[in-house]
Formats: structure tokens, sequence, C-alpha cells
């Protein structure tokens, strides 16, 4: 599996702090399953200097050398969570801000929490003109999309792809309002991608497996795989890829409930 939205690069942001705790989410990661990482912090956090590219690369470099010395199967390629801004285009033009895995197809953005901003259309739409892929992060997190389902309906008309985290999937881990919006995006078919993005190696960890065997369970193989490895594959390899392919031969409805209700009470029965 690919995981594609991870905070996995050490002391950048609110996400992994050392060396010892990298290696300890490649493991677990591995463990569940993973093979590839796209590190995407974010690219300024509180009084941190800001990062670019350049030392993105560099740094991901190291850790894959440290992943070699240490035998852990893990890959982790660069990039980063690119803030919704107006001069988002003009950055990535100028190779300050990165691409997910490099691939200078697809691109990680995060818009701000506190509302959509009146601009966003049009930056993604300019982004969108210009061949790039667009994935928008856990837009069920927000409370106005939460509130707005018909945007992010608009969003994925126009091509943007949706990536809903782990935890907002696995029983438990999020509020009512984020499971609840998660899963309404799942039953409309218009998610993309899961990612763990992962902040640490207990609280927010790396917890693509477990989502990924709720996803079997829940909708079937190929959704399954398809969220958690066929699209990022697709969208690393510059591929376009429709939502179509990804939802086909997704269960009905109703089975897909009984499956989800299966799932879950499995799961309280394994934790018990
Ligand atoms: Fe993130």
């Amino acid at each position: 599996m690919i995981d594609i939205h991870t905070h996995i690069l050490p002391g950048v942001d609110d996400g992994l702090q050392d060396i010892g705790e990298v290696l300890l989410m490649a493991e677990d990661a591995a463990a569940q399953g993973v093979n590839v990482m796209v590190a995407t912090p974010h690219l300024r956090w509180g009084e941190r200097q800001e990062l670019n590219a350049l030392r993105i690369r560099h740094e991901v470099a190291d850790l894959n050398a440290l992943m070699q010395a240490k035998g852990v199967p893990i890959e982790i390629l660069p990039g980063c969570e690119i803030p919704l801004t107006t001069d988002l285009p003009e950055r990535l033009q100028r190779d300050e801000w990165m691409s997910l895995g490099d691939s200078r197809h697809a691109v990680l953005v995060e818009p701000p929490w506190e509302q959509w901003p009146p601009f966003g259309k049009v930056v993604i739409q300019s982004l969108l003109d210009a061949g790039w892929s667009v994935v928008l992060a856990h837009p069920e997190r927000y409370r106005f999309f939460q509130q707005r389902l018909g945007l992010l309906e608009e969003l994925v008309q126009m091509g943007v792809h949706l990536q809903v985290t782990t935890g907002s999937l696995i029983p438990g881990k999020a509020s009512p309002a984020v499971a609840r919006c998660a899963y309404e995006l799942m039953e409309r078919g218009l998610v993309s991608a899961v990612a763990s993005d992962c902040h640490g190696v207990t609280h927010r960890r790396c917890d693509l497996g477990e989502a990924a065997e709720l996803l079997r369970r829940t909708y079937g193989p190929h959704v399954a795989r398809m969220l958690t490895d066929g699209v990022p594959r697709a969208l690393l390899r510059a591929e376009k890829v429709e939502l179509a392919q990804i939802w086909k031969n997704a269960p009905t409805e109703d089975s897909r409930w009984k499956r989800l209700l299966r799932a879950v009470l499995r799961r309280e029965t394994d934790d018990g």
C-alpha cells in the first residue's frame, strides 16, 4: 500500500520529532503492508523556518538511506501539504513547493480551516487547466465542508480528488460529525484515496492497514485496493484516474451498511 499523506519527516512540523520515532513509525507501517510513504510536511509551522522543495528532497534522501541501513522495507517519497493560497500555482512552478512524490503531476492541497476561501475554485481550476491532479486533504474534517457537501460535489465534478483520513473511518477515532461526513462521501462514491495523515507513533499513528481491512469488509477488495494503493500509485506515476474506475463493482448500499456493521462488531469483539 501507499500512504500519500504522512508527517514522517522529523522536526519540521507537528509530526514526528526525531529519528527514533521515524523508525518506529516506518516499522509499524511496514508490518501493516505499507511499502511507500509520501512525506507531506506542513510547509510552515510555528517559528520554524519555511520548508522548500530542495530541503524536503535532501531530508527524504537521508531518511531513505536510514531505512536501507536499518533494513526497514519502506520507501519514503518527498512531498508536502500545500496551503490553498493565491500564489500556489506560481510557487509550484518555481519549484518552491512540491508535488506528491516529486511527480510534477499531483499535489496534496490543504484549504484553510476557518472558511473555504473565495478564490479556492479559481486557483484549483487553474491547476487543473495546467494539467495538475489536485488531491484535497481530509475534506471531512472541515466544518464548512460538513455543512456544504454540495461544494465538495462541485469540486469532484471539476476533477478534484478527495483524500479521506483513515482515522475518520475507523470507529471511535473521530468526532461523530467527521465520521458522518467521511462515510457520506464514501457512500456517494466521491472519495479517491484514503491515507493516514499520521503524526505520531501512538496518537494519530499510521493505521492504513487497519483502515484497508475495514474498507475491504465494507466496500469490497477492489475499492479497498484502489483507495489505498491503485489511485496513489497512478497519481505518483502521473496517470489520470476516474472515479468510476474506483467505485465500479462496489457492493449495493444495503449490503455495504450490513458489511460495515459486521466489520465494526468484529473489531469490537477483537478489541474486547
Ligand atoms: Fe497532514
